[in-house]
């Protein structure tokens, strides 16, 4: 997501800066390439050489040692993240003081800056400090954190520097357009689980990686998203109100709670088609053969398409072979405005895998997209919701 970007990370004093390591190191597996100043009193926390090896890149340090850097540098970035930013950095940016390599760089540049606070609670919470972050945020300056919980002096309260995942998420929201923020986007992900007994049940394949990348898309480009998941071992996204459900009709109800109050509804889980008639209290025991009755699921999708005051509707349809017919009629008999078709017969995309081959069908048209990463499609996806909702 980041291909070509040019980033400053500028480090300052606090116990937090290691964490800045990781941070490097995934802006540039991103493809970004970083430029790191770091404070005199950063480098008594984390070594210049650490950093270095992170960046792949010089570190500024000292304004003399690398003259008018202070101007080149700034000229050609496209964003600027201070991580761990100080009370001290903090203080200076507000008040335009520049008595340094970092500070001298940060008032020279004009685009977005992102802070990631780290210092004590007692500090945080100071009224002069607040005030200068207030001003700052006035301006345009965005943050991410600090949070709650335990600081590195042993005491608990605000001031713990964001973890790099959420420091991503807010990289990815300042550089992604915000064509989905006036957008309430209800996603279901991973698939359900239909109990016969207390330890048994049947369920669909499905890692709801594809769902979860929809999640962070959706997040990134400005909405406000709701992910109603079926059991899977994935993190939640940052930012994005998690409803987990266990059964088909847990993620009916939730749908059908957050439905009207969405404008866009993706149906993305593999939601189980059939449930037991009945579910036993007790382990069913083995016998030489058994029969299994059972009754249909509500189908969501139809559902949510019935509802007087309905989302825009995608649903996705998981074919054996090129049955795209297949899924145009699944859109129709649906009601659905768009549907995700991929051909679970080829090798290495769709379940488990992080990549996907998919074709995007609406009424206007359809798209067929080649082999791409999970996040890529998601984008795909919503870059067309944008469009058709245009319409
Ligand atoms: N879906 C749903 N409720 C169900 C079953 C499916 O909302 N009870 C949604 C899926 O989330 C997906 C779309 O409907 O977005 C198509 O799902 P799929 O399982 O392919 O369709 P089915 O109608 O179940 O058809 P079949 O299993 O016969 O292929």
């Amino acid at each position: 997501m980041l291909q070509g970007k040019s980033i400053i990370v500028g480090i300052t004093g606090s116990v937090a800066a290691y964490k800045t390591l990781d941070l490097v190191k995934r802006l540039r597996n991103e493809g970004a390439s970083v430029s790191v100043i770091m404070t005199a009193s950063a480098q008594r926390f984390i070594t210049p050489l650490s950093m270095q090896i992170a960046s792949q890149g010089t570190i500024y340090n000292d304004m003399f040692e690398h003259p008018l850097s202070h101007v080149s540098l700034p000229a050609a970035a496209d964003l600027f993240i201070i991580s761990p930013a100080s009370a001290n950095i903090i203080g200076k940016y507000a008040n335009a003081i520049a008595d340094d390599m970092l500070s001298t760089t940060l008032l020279a540049y004009s685009g977005t800056v992102i802070l990631a606070p780290a210092m004590n609670w007692r500090m945080y919470e100071n009224p002069i400090l607040r005030k200068q972050l207030d001003y700052l945020i006035s301006l345009g300056i965005k943050t991410v954190g600090p949070e709650k919980g335990s600081l590195a002096c042993g005491e608990e309260g605000i001031g713990r520097m964001a973890d790099t995942g959420a420091i991503m998420e807010s990289v990815y929201t300042v550089m992604t357009p915000q064509d989905l923020n006036s957008e309430r986007v209800l996603i279901t992900a991973g698939p359900t689980r239909e109990h016969l007994d207390p330890v048994r049940f049947i369920s669909n394949r499905s890692s709801g990686k594809m769902g979860y990348a929809l999640a962070r898309n959706a997040k990134v480009r400005g909405a406000d998203v709701t992910l109603i998941s079926g059991p899977v071992s994935l993190d939640a996204p940052y930012g994005v109100e998690m409803v987990r459900v266990e059964t088909a009709s847990e993620m009916h109800e939730a749908v059908l709670e957050k439905a009207s109050t969405s404008s866009i509804l993706v149906m993305c889980a593999a939601v189980s088609d059939f449930a037991p008639e009945k579910v036993e209290t007790h382990k069913i025991e083995k016998t030489e053969s058994m029969t299994l009755n059972l009754r249909k699921n509500p189908d969501i999708l139809s559902a949510v398409a019935k509802l007087q005051k309905k989302p825009f509707t995608v649903g996705f349809s998981a074919e054996s072979g090129n049955r795209i017919d297949r899924a145009r009629q699944k859109m129709e008999s649906k009601h659905a405005d768009m549907i995700v078709f991929n051909d679970i017969l080829k090798k290495d995309a769709g379940f488990d895998s992080d990549a996907n081959e998919v074709t995007i069908l609406d009424r206007k048209g359809e798209k067929t997209l080649p082999r791409m990463s999970k996040d890529d499609v998601a984008a795909e996806i919503f870059d067309r919701v944008v469009e058709l909702k245009k319409i």
